[in-house]
């Protein structure tokens, strides 16, 4: 998959791809991402993108030609199957999505700034908008990362166990069960005897009914879509 991301601040996206399992998706060439300078794209010397929103108002607004001229340039190499612009006022990112957008070829993600992008962009040009959650960031560039790290890791090859994906939560719109590890017992605290009983069928049922009791409890609006 190749994802190229569009962004005033690309230095926000740097530390976050560059370790771990955003490091291990681009060195074994399952994920490649390009992050480019939307400045590169300016309208004149000063690096100017942004301009006073008509109607008046606080807050500037990114203005059409420099996203318009580096969409087109980055489309000259591959077409894209999503134009993404990251909003807080977009689709809710949830695994259902993100295990939809794991599928496709090319992503182009677009962060905004200030009050936002010009609508005329997103009328034109943008295919999905995309918030991660009912809250505010500066900008879109942690979402961006967000959305990489959670599309990214789906990729066939990516995890050490490839079952592993299909175990975290949300895959079943149910959450994982507890987990434990060594030893046995801690401070008194002992791990449920199920587990350490070999009988793998119990140990299925007994975490399938831990995640049918966890999500009932926390997160009851999810309980609505399981499929039994
Ligand atoms: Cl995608 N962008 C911004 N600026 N804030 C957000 C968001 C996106 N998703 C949630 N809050």
């Amino acid at each position: 998959m190749h994802i190229d991301v569009l962004s005033v601040i690309p230095q926000l996206l740097e530390s976050p791809l560059s370790h771990s399992m955003m490091k291990r998706a681009q060195t074994k060439k399952l994920l490649y991402v390009s992050v480019h300078n939307l400045r590169d794209w300016a309208v004149n010397e000063y690096g100017q993108l942004d301009d006073y929103q008509y109607g008046g108002g606080a807050g500037m607004v990114m203005m059409c030609e420099p996203l318009e001229k580096a969409i087109l340039d980055l489309g000259k190499s591959k077409i894209f199957d999503e134009i993404i612009y990251l909003t807080p006022d977009g689709e809710t990112l949830n695994q259902n999505l993100a295990n939809q957008l794991s599928l496709k070829q090319n992503l182009l993600l677009i962060c905004g700034h200030y009050k936002g992008i010009d609508q005329r962009i997103r009328d034109h040009y943008i295919t999905k908008e995309i918030s991660i959650g009912d809250y505010v960031l500066s900008g879109g560039e942690l979402a961006a990362t967000v959305l990489i790290d959670a599309v990214g890791r789906l990729l066939p090859g990516v995890l050490n166990d490839e079952t592993s994906a299909l175990t975290d939560s949300f895959q079943d719109n149910l959450l994982a069960p507890p987990v434990y590890t060594r030893p046995a017992e801690y401070n008194g605290w002992r791990v449920p005897s199920v587990l350490l009983s070999g009988d793998l069928k119990k140990i299925d049922e007994w975490r399938y009914e831990e995640s049918l009791k966890k999500t009932a409890e926390r997160r009851p609006d999810l309980s609505d879509h399981i499929d039994h």
